[in-house]
């Protein structure tokens, strides 16, 4: 199966322990940390829709993008339930397109590392400053090389629930630096379970190449740190974090 289509069914059950208040007031402590105000928002893989409807209902004026349909009808239903006003739009980011300038681009929860080649990065990271209005920020994080090469890749887990279960087994890439990760998932469907699999592919890419990227598709004034912080990064932070200017 294509990925996150099965996979959207399950994701915000599998995500739950995930504090996304918490990520929403990280990312508005970086809007006041460069004295930024914005009020329009893209927000490019946003799956389920987590950050986008909070972010909406704190008025911003959001957009929301994603690859998958079945992430996005998700969303759209949680924005309907919450009362958040999010225009939703299906688009691959590689092929990303919009027809007005916004103040702020965020790509949150590994987005980045979906993105497997590094012409393709650029490809994205040129549209993201295109789409950007001067003075414009870029605000997005990455699952770390060592994440990827150390703790995911090469390891499977498992979680066994009463209507839903899941095995993930990981394969690291040394050669090309991809995580490849097979999920396998089972899904309650009355007295039986529906059992379904899909394959993600994520490239761990290196603090260096993520830089030289932003700095070669025109980003200035960029920093990075470990996710949910202002602290410099170490080689063991399994998430980072990177904003950048137009
Ligand atoms: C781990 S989920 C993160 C979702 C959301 N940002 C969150 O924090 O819950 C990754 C998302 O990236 C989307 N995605 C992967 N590749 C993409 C691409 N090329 N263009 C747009 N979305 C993509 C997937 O469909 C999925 O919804």
């Amino acid at each position: 199966m294509e990925a996150y289509s099965g996979f959207a069914e399950v994701y915000d059950f599998l995500m739950r322990d995930v504090d996304y208040n918490g990520w929403v007031n990280y990312i508005e402590k970086i809007f006041r940390k460069k004295n930024f105000n914005p009020h329009t928002i893209l927000e490019i893989a946003c799956g389920t829709g987590n950050i986008t409807n909070k972010l909406a209902k704190r008025g911003y004026d959001v957009v929301g993008i994603d690859k998958s349909t079945e992430m996005l009808t998700f969303a759209k239903n949680k924005a309907y339930d919450l009362g958040a006003d999010v225009k939703y739009l299906n688009q691959d980011m590689r092929e990303l397109d919009y027809n007005k300038n916004v103040d702020s681009i965020l790509c949150l929860c590994d987005g980045i590392n979906y993105i497997l080649e590094k012409q393709e990065l650029m490809t994205v990271l040129k549209k993201v400053y295109s789409l950007l209005k001067e003075g414009g920020l870029f605000i997005f994080d990455i699952s770390s090389y060592y994440k990827l090469s150390q703790i995911l890749g090469s390891n499977i887990y498992a979680e066994n629930f009463e209507n839903v279960s899941y095995i993930w087994e990981n394969y690291f890439d040394e050669e090309e630096s991809i995580c490849e990760l097979n999920l396998t998932i089972f899904k309650r469907k009355n007295k039986l379970f529906e059992r379904y699999q899909e394959c993600h592919y994520q490239r761990a890419y290196k603090t260096e190449e993520i830089l030289n990227a932003l700095k070669k598709s025109g980003f200035k004034n960029i920093s990075y740190y470990k996710s949910f912080t202002f602290e410099d990064i170490n080689y063991e932070d399994n998430r980072l974090n990177f904003v950048c200017e137009k």
